[in-house]
C-alpha cells in the first residue's frame, strides 16, 4: 500500500479511505478498550486509534514514545481529534522501538537545551525550521529579482573585518588565522567582476554578551553592489524586508498561527521605512537616558527604547565615524560622520548594518592607520581602490535576529537548530 504524508491525510479528504503512514509516536494514551497514539511525520500530527479487537493491539501495547513505525488503517473525520481526522488502525509495524524518551519526564529549559538533538523533534522547532527555510527562499527571491548573483566567500580569513574584540582566532597548520565576522570584504572583491552580489553564509563572533540577540555563530545575509549611495541602500534593504515579511505572511500562515506569532505585524511591513539620523536618535533618547551624548554607541536598551516607540522596522543613519569600522566612507565636508545605517525592529533593536564603503585609497589608508590596524593585512583590499575603484554600498542582516523578531521568539537560540553561545556548543 502506498505511503502518504500525514498532511495529505488531513488536507485531502481521505474520509473512509485506507491509508498508510510512516513516522514516530509523539504521545500515547492507553485505555481499557482503546490505545490512542499521536503520530508525527515531518508534515503534521495525526491521532491514530487502536481497538482491543484490532490485530494491531499487541504491537500498539509495546510502542513507546518516539518509536518509529509504519501503520495502516482507515481515515475518518473526527471533530474531537487534533486536525479533524483520525486513523482507525489495523496494522502496525515497528521500525525502531525507542528506549524511555527523556523529554517526557523533564521539560525544564536548561534540560531541553542540553538535549537539543532530541528537542529538534518538537513541533515548535519543526515549525521554526520550516519558516527559516522559507525566509531564506524569500530573501534569495528578492536578490535574484534585483539581478544579484549569489557567491560563496571563505570562512577562514587572515584579517579582521569588524573589531578585533569579537574575533575568533584559530591555528591553521602553523599559521594564525581567524573565523570570518562578515563576508563583506570578499563581496567587495567580487563586485569588480559581477557587480551586484550577495551571500548567505555563517559569521562568527567571539561575543561574550549573553543576551536574547547574540550568538557566536550566526547566518549572515549580505549584499554588496557598485554605483550606489545611501539612499539606494536603504531602498534596497526596506524592499528586501517588505518582500520577506509579506511572503511569510502569505505563505507561512499555518506556522505563524501554530507558533502563536503575530502575523499582522509582518503583513504590515511596507516600504518606505521611517528614517532618522543618529543625531536625531540621540535627541529622542536624551529624556530616557540623560547620560547619552553625541559620539556614544547606542546600546541594546537605547535601540530597544527607540524601536519600541516606532513599533515597526526603521532606519538610523549617519553615525559618528569614531564608533564605526575602518571601511566606512565619511562625508567629505563632515569627516566625523560616517555613511552607515542600521535597520532596527521592536524588542530586538539592530537587525542589519550597512553603508557606503571608503573608495578612496588614501582616505582608506588613513582610516586603517587611525584604527591601529596593520596596513599590510589589507593590501589586497587596498588593491580594489588602486585598480578601477567605484563608489559602492552593502549591508549585512542577521538571519536569526530577523526570525526572532518575525516569529516573536523569546530568545535568538530558538531561531537556529544548533545554537552556539558562550556556554553551548553540544551537540
Ligand atoms: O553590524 P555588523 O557587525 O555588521 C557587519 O558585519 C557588516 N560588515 C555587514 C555588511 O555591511 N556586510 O553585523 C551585521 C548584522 C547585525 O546587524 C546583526 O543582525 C547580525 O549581523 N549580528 C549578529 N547576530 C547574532 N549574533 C551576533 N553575535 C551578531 N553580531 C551581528
Ligand atoms: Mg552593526
Amino acid at each position: 500500500m502506498a505511503l502518504v504524508k500525514v498532511r495529505e491525510v488531513l488536507e485531502e479528504c481521505c474520509e473512509g479511505k485506507r491509508v498508510s503512514i510512516r513516522g514516530w509516536v509523539y504521545r500515547k494514551r492507553e485505555g481499557k478498550e482503546m490505545i490512542f497514539l499521536l503520530v508525527r511525520d515531518s508534515t503534521a500530527f495525526i491521532q491514530c486509534t487502536v481497538r482491543r479487537s484490532s490485530p494491531a493491539w499487541n504491537v500498539a501495547e509495546r510502542l513507546t514514545i518516539e518509536s518509529s513505525l509504519t501503520l495502516e488503517g482507515v481515515a475518518k473525520q473526527d471533530k474531537r481529534a487534533p486536525g479533524g481526522y483520525e486513523i482507525s488502525v489495523d496494522s502496525i509495524s515497528i521500525i525502531g522501538l525507542a528506549e524511555v524518551f527523556p523529554i517526557a519526564k523533564d521539560k525544564s529549559e536548561e534540560f531541553i537545551r542540553d538535549i537539543r538533538h532530541l528537542w529538534l523533534r518538537s513541533r515548535r522547532m519543526n515549525l521554526v525550521m520550516k519558516v527559516r527555510a522559507d525566509v531564506l527562499d524569500f530573501a534569495r527571491e528578492y536578490f535574484k529579482a534585483q539581478d544579484f548573483i549569489e557567491v560563496s566567500p571563505p570562512m577562514f580569513i587572515s584579517a579582521a573585518v569588524e573589531g578585533g574584540s569579537t574575533l575568533f582566532g584559530l591555528k591553521y597548520f602553523d599559521q594564525d588565522l581567524y573565523l570570518t565576522q562578515s563576508s563583506q570584504l570578499y563581496l567587495e572583491i567580487l563586485i569588480y567582476s559581477l557587480e551586484n552580489v550577495y551571500c548567505i553564509a555563517p559569521s562568527f563572533r567571539a561575543e561574550k554578551s549573553r543576551t536574547i540577540r547574540h550568538l557566536t555563530e550566526y547566518w549572515h545575509i549580505e549584499g554588496e553592489w557598485p554605483f550606489a549611495d545611501m539612499n539606494d541602500l536603504m531602498r534596497f534593504e526596506e524592499g528586501l524586508m517588505a518582500h520577506v515579511c509579506q511572503s511569510a505572511a502569505d505563505k507561512c500562515k499555518k506556522e505563524f498561527e501554530e507558533l502563536g506569532a503575530d502575523i499582522t505585524k509582518v503583513a504590515q511591513v511596507r516600504a518606505p521605512f521611517p528614517r532618522i539620523t543618529y543625531t536625531e536618535a540621540i535627541e529622542k533618547l536624551k529624556t530616557k537616558n540623560p547620560k547619552l551624548t553625541w559620539g556614544d554607541d547606542l546600546g541594546y536598551e537605547d535601540e530597544k527604547a527607540l524601536a519600541d516607540e516606532f513599533g515597526k522596522p526603521f532606519f538610523v543613519y549617519d553615525y559618528p565615524t569614531a564608533i564605526k569600522a575602518f571601511y566606512c566612507k565619511t562625508y567629505r565636508d563632515k569627516p566625523e560622520v560616517a555613511m552607515s545605517v542600521d535597520m532596527m525592529v521592536p524588542r530586538i533593536g539592530e537587525i542589519s548594518t550597512g553603508g557606503a564603503r571608503e573608495d578612496d585609497k588614501d582616505m582608506l589608508i588613513k582610516r586603517i592607520r587611525e584604527m591601529g590596524l596593520n596596513e599590510k593585512d589589507y593590501d589586497w583590499y587596498l588593491d580594489l581602490r588602486r585598480y578601477g575603484t567605484v563608489p559602492h554600498v552593502g549591508f549585512g542582516m542577521g538571519l536569526e535576529r530577523l526570525l526572532t523578531w518575525m516569529l516573536d521568539l523569546e530568545n535568538i537560540i530558538d531561531a537556529i537548530p544548533f545554537p552556539r553561545t558562550t556556554r553551548r556548543f553540544y551537540p
